[in-house]
């Protein structure tokens, strides 16, 4: 297959380039694309340096467009891109349009069967989300769901890393921490601000979690309630989650249900001080679920905390199942 990535050179970009390595996706010819910025740099791909060309005006020479460059250049170009190529966009500009899938391959594979060219990538603390939500709710039928997101730098791109890593130095050296691309200062601090705050309160990222569990999960009229926190993690989302079902529901019967969930491991003995951590769900694909008891507030509740590599199932990963799963699927 002929594959375009845009953003080649950004978080996402360059996780899309591992995982197409480690999953050995039959890539034929593979095109990379990123800002004037980035022209004459070349990236490793295979063994091989393929350089970094800057985006032009025109369709792509490709069959998969794998695009996260954010959601201004996708509204701009996917619809010139879509003539040519299916789309897939890391961004969040199409994941509310009625006529585009959003898609999660362990959750809503089936959505992918009518499209116009065009699939969305969902936000990477719903797809985390979701991943451990949905086989629960296939079992007990979820109702109302309450979240609270440890979320990582790179949530917020390249450049959010490297925000965190200067300013970790210049913090441990005594120096003040400057700070653009976070609304406050993120070393040895948490910010309970991601995205911009809406007319309810909410933020967008919190919204967003809401809209897009919904639309995945396929039921408008699960309750979601989101506070979205960014903390100086490097990568990785963690999720703490209380969940009301509709069934009656045990902290056993969800583990076995999570047990059999793909992409999920159950990381669940707090004895031995196992439970799901950015640092061991760091680089992998599978989304880690622990910490799983039975809620004291609601009658059929469970609590439970997720982890997952946000650059992972929350992107890159997601995008190249996504990509599998067109090709293994004739139209
Ligand atoms: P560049 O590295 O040249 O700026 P991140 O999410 O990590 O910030 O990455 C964003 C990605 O989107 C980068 O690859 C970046 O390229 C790319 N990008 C940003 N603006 C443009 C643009 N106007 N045209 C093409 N690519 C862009």
């Amino acid at each position: 297959m002929r594959v375009a990535v845009v953003g080649a050179t950004g978080a996402v970009g360059r996780e899309i380039l591992r995982v197409l390595e480690r999953r050995e996706f039959p890539v034929g010819e593979l095109k990379l694309y990123a800002s004037a910025r980035s022209a004459g740099r070349s990236l490793n791909f295979r063994g091989e340096e393929v350089v970094v060309e800057v985006l032009p005006e025109t369709p792509l020479p490709a069959d998969v467009v794998l695009a996260s460059a954010g959601a201004s250049i996708s509204k701009q170009y996917a619809s010139l891109w879509a003539r040519e190529s299916v789309v897939i966009d890391n961004s969040s500009a199409f994941r509310y349009d009625p006529e585009v899938p959003l898609v999660v391959p362990e959750v809503n594979p089936e959505a992918l069967r009518k499209h116009k060219n065009i699939i969305a990538n969902p936000n990477c603390t719903t797809a985390i989300l979701v991943m451990a939500l949905f086989p629960l709710h296939r079992a007990f039928r979820a109702r109302r769901v309450i979240v609270s997101t440890y979320q990582s730098a790179s949530g917020a791109g390249a450049s959010g890393m490297e925000e965190l890593l200067e300013g970790t130095r210049r913090f441990l050296e005594g120096h003040p921490v400057e700070h653009k691309v976070f609304a406050h200062p993120l070393p040895f601090n948490v910010i309970p601000h991601i995205d911009a705050f809406q007319e309810n309160g909410y933020t967008r990222e919190e919204m967003k979690v809401l809209w897009e569990t919904q639309k995945i999960i396929g039921d408008p009229t699960l309750r979601v309630s989101c506070t979205a926190v960014r903390v100086p993690t490097l990568r990785v989302h963690a999720e703490a989650v209380t969940v009301e079902f509709e069934r009656p529901v045990s902290p056993e019967a969800a583990r076995e249900v999570l047990r059999q969930a793909p992409g999920v491991d159950l990381v669940d003995d707090p004895a031995q001080k196992r439970y799901p951590l950015p640092i061991t769900a760091t680089g992998k694909f599978n989304v880690e679920v622990g910490r799983i008891r039975k809620s004291l507030v609601f009658d059929n509740g469970l609590d439970f905390f997720v982890a997952g590599d946000q650059l992972l199932k929350g992107a890159a990963l997601n995008a190249v199942q996504i990509a599998e799963l067109l090709a293994s699927v004739p139209r």
